[in-house]
């Protein structure tokens, strides 16, 4: 059967496209679930993305792929750098993580250069825009060969 990830995405994310567009660009959060649905396509992976402005959401996503997904992508964004509680629920989950930022947060303000998230992802990457979550995609696909 073919494995399956969760693409989890944290506050605001819900408005890529519309929010700050020279800093997150143009493509929307449909635009990438189809980017990466194509891809897993591509890769033999099922995709399924889901996004919550709350922080105890997101925990109950990672509970929910403990025991539906074989991998996570998540860009937690503003909670990537103050949740303790998503970073503990990640630590439960056995399965490959990977971060994405699509922005630069090295480059920003300081406040987002240390990541919590980080303390558990098996790669993070950052700065390459929306083409983060296909690289990361393509990323788990070799980590789960
Ligand atoms: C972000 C970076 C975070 O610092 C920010 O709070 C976000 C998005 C990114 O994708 O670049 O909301 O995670």
């Amino acid at each position: 059967m073919a494995k399956t990830i969760h693409i989890l995405n944290g506050p605001n994310l819900n408005l890529l496209g519309k929010r700050q567009p020279e800093i997150y660009g143009a493509d929307t959060l449909a635009d990438v679930e189809t980017a990466c649905a194509a891809l897993g396509r591509d890769l033999g992976l099922g995709t399924e993305l889901f996004q919550s402005n709350h922080e105890g959401e997101i925990v109950e996503m990672v509970h929910r792929a403990r025991d539906t997904a074989d991998g996570i992508i998540i860009n937690p964004a503003a909670y990537t750098h103050t949740s303790v509680a998503i970073l503990d629920a990640l630590n439960t989950f056995e399965g490959p993580v990977i971060e994405v930022h699509i922005s630069n947060v090295h480059k920003r303000e300081a406040f987002r250069h240390h990541s919590y998230v980080s303390l558990r992802a098996d790669g993070v990457i950052a700065g390459l825009g929306v083409e983060g979550y296909e690289l990361a995609l393509r990323r788990m696909a070799t980590l789960l060969a």
